[in-house]
């Protein structure tokens, strides 16, 4: 009976030599060991045994069992390491491949001026404000001291809806809109789209965009005005970028101001942008008329007012060198992909 456990015991340890994978060592496992195995066999038979055999049979047994679960251990634990390995060859990852190209999408340039103008007027104290781009002839005209008949209502070429309703020409009427609202003390800007019947050329479209700026309280000067738009002008081009006023005329501003700023592609020594002059042409400002602040019910003994409006187009080709407003709308993708940030 010794004998045939050590065959089988035997036989179980030369057979494992051969093994090679967690498969095949789990068949011979239960070939050997399971419930219908070789060795579980012996345990079986013991009925016919003696009974003073029977432990001595069991021992060996035992024994056996012992040895074999030994080396099927040692060689699972091989195994495992083997098939480790053959993954980690087979799952190879060679980190220094180049990447695929992703096309990411980026801000528009106008988007991006848009940003930083709001960023730059927010963080003086002014509040973002909004106005429809459909609007009532009361505000965007007559509120801004441009009545009926008024021969400034030839200068912004208009969209009529119908009589009493146009598309906005300008942002001003946001102005009006807060002023008959709000009581001062008043800081707001406000910007969108805006419409005039013009021809698409280099310049002008017949709609672009407006920024508007807007200050009421008590003793607010030409001064503040000044220095608001000089702080404005260094921080979205740049130290040495400053203002120069030139008189001018808005029925809504009195008196009112054409604002250039230093040339920030020549910084004012004169070139092709600035057509030799050094300056550039980019805002409308003034002290809010008396008359408009009576009309929106804001005293004008008590309170004055600066206002400002600019053309985000034109601030953002000075920005970017960019020579030609229309490719500001023509979406074509080698232009805009110039402007990821
Ligand atoms: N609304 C004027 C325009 O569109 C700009 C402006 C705004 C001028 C505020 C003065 C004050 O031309």
């Amino acid at each position: 009976m010794q004998q045939i456990i050590n065959k089988i015991c035997e036989r179980a340890l030369s057979e494992l030599k051969g093994v090679s994978d967690s498969k095949s060592l789990d068949e011979l496992r239960v070939r050997i060991l399971g419930k219908k195995g070789e060795l579980t066999g012996i345990l079986r038979s013991m009925g016919q045994v003696s009974a003073e055999l029977r432990p001595k049979i069991g021992q060996w047994v035992n024994e056996a069992r012992e040895t074999i679960e030994n080396a099927l251990a040692e060689a699972q634990k091989q195994i495992a390491r083997r098939e480790l390995e053959q993954r980690l060859e087979s799952e190879k990852l060679d980190v220094t491949l180049p990447v695929q190209d992703r096309s990411e999408g980026s801000l528009h340039p106008m988007s991006l001026v848009l940003e930083t103008l709001l960023d730059i007027f927010t963080g003086m104290g002014f509040e973002a404000v909004e106005g429809p781009e459909v609007e009532y002839d009361h505000f965007n005209f007559e509120l801004m001291n441009i009545p009926k008949n008024h021969p400034a209502r030839d200068a912004q070429d208009t969209f009529y809806v119908d009589d009493n309703i146009v598309l906005r020409t300008h942002t001003s009427p946001v102005q009006a809109r807060i002023m008959t609202t709000r009581k001062p003390p008043i800081r707001i800007v406000s910007f969108g789209r805006v419409y005039r019947a013009d021809e698409a050329d280099a310049t002008h479209s017949p709609v672009f965009h407006q920024l508007e700026g807007l200050v009421i309280d008590e003793n607010v000067s030409m001064g503040d005005l000044k220095g608001t738009l000089d702080t404005f002008a260094k921080r979205l081009y740049g130290e040495g970028v400053t203002t120069r006023f030139r008189p001018s005329f808005f029925p809504f501003t009195e008196p009112s101001a054409e604002v250039d700023l230093t040339c920030a592609a020549c910084r004012g020594k004169g070139c092709r942008v600035c057509k030799g002059t050094g300056w550039i042409e980019v805002l409308g400002a003034g002290m809010v008329n008396p008359k408009v602040l009576e009309m929106c019910g804001i005293d004008s003994k008590k309170y004055s007012g600066f206002a400002f409006g600019m053309g985000v187009e034109r601030l953002t080709n000075l920005k970017y060198n960019v020579p030609d407003m229309r490719y500001l709308y023509e979406n074509d993708m080698r232009f805009l992909k110039q402007f990821r940030g």
